[in-house]
């Protein structure tokens, strides 16, 4: 066999951007995809038609063959189609599951009874999709709980398939926090018959079936995202409830590392923000902080520190620290803050309150908003992610690229991403605290706002920052090698 042969991918997964995001995965899958494709894989990515994707610029076409097909998932017999489209920018070619039954709702996610049968057919789909293209995929590369029902499929449902007879499935874990937990009332769902036995039977008895377990028992390789969130899974304080299963399977865990999209995130050829700039010339971020400031209707001191967040309001990413701390370190440090985002309510509360007490100073910007988002990223001169968890993180790598210093929780990607600094050697990218308390993250932005008045240093700091290399083409190979050695290609 030849050794460099290009791979077969099937990526199935639940979020690409920009066509539908609420958030890393979404990057992460497109980026990945994009990477694997130029590579010149053959990547089939499949993912649902939601009724919100975002289809401006892009033409869709039904693939011949792949029309009005049918399927049983349990007792429904559910009725689908696969559409295509081509990204422009790359030429990769996305394939689009449509069943407007199923994706026909406001947003990606719903609480409603069949969210299971949503995911169950994307899930099955890939496969059936592979079956009428003819398309034996080398791996199947499914992520997160939404597909983590394909390695059990492929090694029960499609097993009998010669043309999955070399197929190895890999799962990447963007975040264990959401595991896929279904009532066992589901069970004729998954159409697994006699091989439910198959399925972890503590959790039928509890009258539970957990999607990513199931992914996690079964898949030729796991994948997370980050070094650091591989070790910390298999401990108890972070492997929600799932280390047991991780540490058993320890000998196939690997911690890759997410990369920036650099045709996404880049300062000189960001055409979101008013002014590019460079790691040479880095004249435009102080344009960026002006227009951004005047974009919020934030005081115009420029030399005043300007913190940004941009993140699903969550308490994953730490607002519980932020809430104890903010308020008190306003009143007495000289800064304003830009936030960006939306999600638990309490949360939303907290920082509406913040703003409505400074309002010239806070500004809290409630919703989703890509343009924003570059906006704050080029602007601000710090970014703040307390995380409580946080698998990679993808803010902290864009706000280095865009001379904002991180200041982070050293946890998971977090830690493996932004270098403490060391004002002797005038090395380290952003600010790290360990301990999830308030004193850490006192202590993280007091020195943070000193480090913004030593001008020298933080000079260096920004440009150690911006000279990093985060890219795809480095972290992609790493995806290409363990798919290669799987495959034994
Ligand atoms: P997570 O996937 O846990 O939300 P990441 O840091 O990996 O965290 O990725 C978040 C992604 O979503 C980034 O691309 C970020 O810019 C984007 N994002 C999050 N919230 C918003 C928002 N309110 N508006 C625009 N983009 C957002
Ligand atoms: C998840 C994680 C985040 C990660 C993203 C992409 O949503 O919360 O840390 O960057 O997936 O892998």
């Amino acid at each position: 066999m030849n050794e460099n042969r290009n791979l077969r991918i099937c990526l199935a997964t639940a979020e690409f951007a920009p066509l539908a995001k609420t958030g890393g995965l979404a990057d992460v899958s497109a980026a990945l995809s994009t990477y694997l494709h130029k590579a010149g894989h053959d990547v089939r990515v499949l993912m649902p038609y939601y009724a919100s994707l975002k289809r401006e610029h892009l033409l869709i076409e039904n693939v011949e063959g792949l029309q009005n097909l049918r399927i049983n998932i349990g007792p429904w017999d559910v009725e689908y189609s696969i559409d295509k489209a081509t990204i422009e920018r790359s030429g990769l070619t996305i394939y689009l599951l449509r069943c407007p039954a199923l994706y026909d709702r406001a947003g990606l996610y719903t609480s409603g009874g069949d969210e299971h049968l949503r995911f169950i057919l994307l899930s099955r789909a890939a496969f059936e999709m592979c079956q009428r293209m003819q398309f034996a995929p080398d791996i199947m590369h499914c992520h997160d709980w939404h597909t983590a029902l394909i390695p059990l499929y492929l090694r029960t449902l499609y097993a009998r398939d010669a043309l999955f007879a070399r197929t190895r499935s890999v799962l990447t874990i963007h975040n264990i926090g959401y595991q896929g937990v279904f009532g066992a009332d589901i069970l004729a769902d998954l159409n697994l018959g006699h091989f439910q036995e198959q399925l972890h039977q503590d959790d039928i008895a509890k009258g539970r079936i957990n999607f990513l377990k199931t992914g996690i028992l079964y898949a030729d390789l796991l994948t997370t995202v980050s070094p650091t969130y591989a070790r910390e899974i298999q401990g108890s304080e972070y492997g929600m409830g799932l280390d047991g299963f991780l540490r058993a399977r320890a000998d196939v865990l690997v911690g890759i590392l997410n990369g920036v999209d650099s045709d996404e995130w880049n300062p000189e050829t960001d055409t979101l923000i008013p002014h590019n700039y460079s790691a040479e010339d880095k004249s435009g971020k102080e344009n960026c902080k002006a227009a951004l400031l005047a974009e919020l209707g934030l005081r115009n001191r420029t030399h005043q520190p300007l913190i940004g967040i941009v993140s699903r309001l969550v308490s994953q990413k730490g607002f519980d620290l932020l809430e104890h701390v903010l308020p008190q370190l306003l009143a007495r440090r000289d800064f304003s803050l830009a936030v960006l985002g939306s999600g638990e309510p309490h949360i939303e509360w907290f920082f509406e309150s913040l703003q409505r007490h400074a309002r010239d100073r806070v500004c809290f910007y409630h919703g989703y908003n890509n343009k924003l988002a570059h906006l704050i990223e080029a602007g601000s001169d710090l970014f703040l992610m307390p995380s409580r968890y946080e698998p990679c993180g993808l803010n902290q790598m864009y706000s280095l690229k865009y001379g904002t210093v991180p200041v982070v929780r050293e946890t998971g990607g977090l830690a493996d991403s932004v270098q403490a600094i060391s004002p002797d050697k005038g090395t380290g990218t952003g600010i790290l605290f360990r301990d999830y308390d308030e004193a850490g993250l006192t202590w993280a932005m007091n020195t943070a706002l000193d480090l913004f008045e030593n001008k020298p240093l933080w000079k260096k700091v920004v440009h150690n920052g911006m000279t990093q290399d985060f890219s795809w083409q480095k972290q992609g190979e790493q995806y290409v090698n363990i798919f290669r050695q799987l495959s034994g290609s």
